[in-house]
């Protein structure tokens, strides 16, 4: 793939576009992603799934703008869905229903008969209790909901333990030794369809070890099942491929893709797989101004325009981004604690970066494209940054900067 973000003449490009073009015109913060780096990510899973029947869901909740749901949407992905907020974004940006896979432990009646109305794909049902309700939701709908179970193969994903979701510890999912009496169980229940089973053990992971590890428990499972007459049409091992942000190494979509299509071996189910990070981490960047430069006695502050309510990984899970200057300069360089204006000292996105810069020059915060816009805030009553899509040379807001207005709309003062 040609790198995405490259320098020419000292100034750093997103395709075809000089960022500091973007900066100008739309302010910053400003979420910058690249249009070609989005479709390849998607393509490469295509490519890598061609030989047997798939379905790739893109996790929303990594980027639910709208346009980005559109492109995926249009080069034929399913969705994996945690509410019914998401749902209807991917209704709105004309993604299909029936390709919607609906995850996460607390959905509640009013998400079910969404989905059930729509028609979505299927439910991966995370607990005894949630698969009652569901049955019951189906049943005065006079519908019959589409099943899956989210199964907790209790493999280590070793990742950040924030992001690690297959553990026995772990909220998600049913145990493994309870799967069996599940289906069971769901299989009596009037208003359901057993179609699937999923597992997801956890994000930003970057061996393919754990993964095999929990497709193989998983397979096994599939055939305990056949063996009780219970027959699945789909098995979806989730998403939770990492990307390199610094010096990780994680593997390829190709090398992943086999090892899970090695599990697969000739089974006639069709494969899901639920993507977030990999498929927008990398195409995307924070545009931030260095509104100062504060030199102390112990530390050099660079103080910018975003904070940690634009992107919290840096605060939540001291995650590393890459800082970029828009323009090389032939200054000296000084290392720096870049920090936002929010009002906590967790308020950074990088520590002791060896940057030459000046006041008002404009920074990338580079792999911001997954769990970067979607995870922002208001806090401290800061609007939410812009959304820019770049294609090739041509360059589209796909999302307003927020306005302070926009904030007190909703809010009523009684005194
Ligand atoms: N499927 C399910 C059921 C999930 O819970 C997730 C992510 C995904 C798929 C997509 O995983 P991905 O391919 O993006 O790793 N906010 C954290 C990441 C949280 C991931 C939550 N679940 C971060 O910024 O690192």
């Amino acid at each position: 793939m040609n790198p995405t973000f490259t320098y020419q003449q000292d100034q750093l490009y997103i395709e075809n576009v000089a960022l500091a073009d973007i900066a100008r015109q739309y302010g910053t913060p400003c979420y910058v992603y690249s249009q070609a780096a989005l479709t390849q990510a998607y393509r490469e899973y295509a490519d890598a799934l061609s030989t047997r029947d798939n379905l790739i869901c893109f996790a929303v909740k990594s980027n639910p703008n709208l346009s980005i749901l559109a492109l995926f949407a249009k080069l034929g992905a399913g969705f994996d869905i945690v509410s019914g907020g998401e749902l209807q974004r991917v209704l709105a940006a004309g993604g299909e229903a029936g390709k919607v896979v609906f995850s996460g432990v607390g959905k509640s009646v009013a998400e079910m008969r969404l989905a059930l109305e729509a028609g979505i794909h299927c439910f991966n049902v995370e607990s005894a209790a949630e698969l009652h309700r569901l049955n019951e939701v189906a049943g005065s709908m006079g519908k019959v909901a589409p099943v899956s179970f989210r199964v907790n193969p209790n493999v280590d994903a070793k990742t950040h333990p924030y992001i690690s979701t297959g553990l026995k510890k772990s909220k998600f999912g049913v145990a493994y030794d309870d799967a069996l009496a599940l289906y069971r169980e769901a299989s009596r229940l009037p208003h359901l369809k057993i179609t699937g089973i999923d597992c997801h053990i956890g994000s930003q992971l970057t061996e393919i070890s754990p993964f095999v590890a929990a497709a193989e428990k998983v397979i096994q499972l599939v055939d305990a099942l056949a063996k009780d007459g219970i027959h699945l049409e789909h098995i979806d091992f989730g998403g939770g491929l990492g990307i390199r942000y610094n010096e990780e190494t994680p593997p390829a979509i190709a090398d992943y893709a086999a090892a899970l299509l090695q599990v697969m071996d000739k089974r006639k189910e069709k494969l899901i797989l639920e993507p977030g990070r990999v498929m927008v981490g990398n195409a995307g960047v924070l545009l931030t101004t260095v509104e100062y430069l504060k030199p102390g006695e112990e530390k050099h502050f660079a103080i910018v325009d975003a904070a940690m309510n634009d992107l919290m990984r840096p605060a939540l899970y001291d995650a590393y981004h890459q800082i970029l200057p828009l323009r090389r300069k032939n200054i000296p360089s000084m290392s720096y604690e870049v920090v936002g204006p929010v009002c906590e000292s967790g308020d950074f996105l990088g520590h002791d970066r060896e940057m030459a810069v000046e006041q008002g020059d404009v920074l990338a915060v580079m792999s911001a494209g997954a769990y970067g816009m979607s995870m922002s805030s208001n806090y401290n009553t800061r609007p939410r940054a812009a959304e820019v899509l770049v294609d090739g040379s041509s360059v589209k807001l796909i999302r307003e900067r927020e306005k302070v207005n926009d904030l007190l709309a909703a809010e009523k003062i009684f005194l």
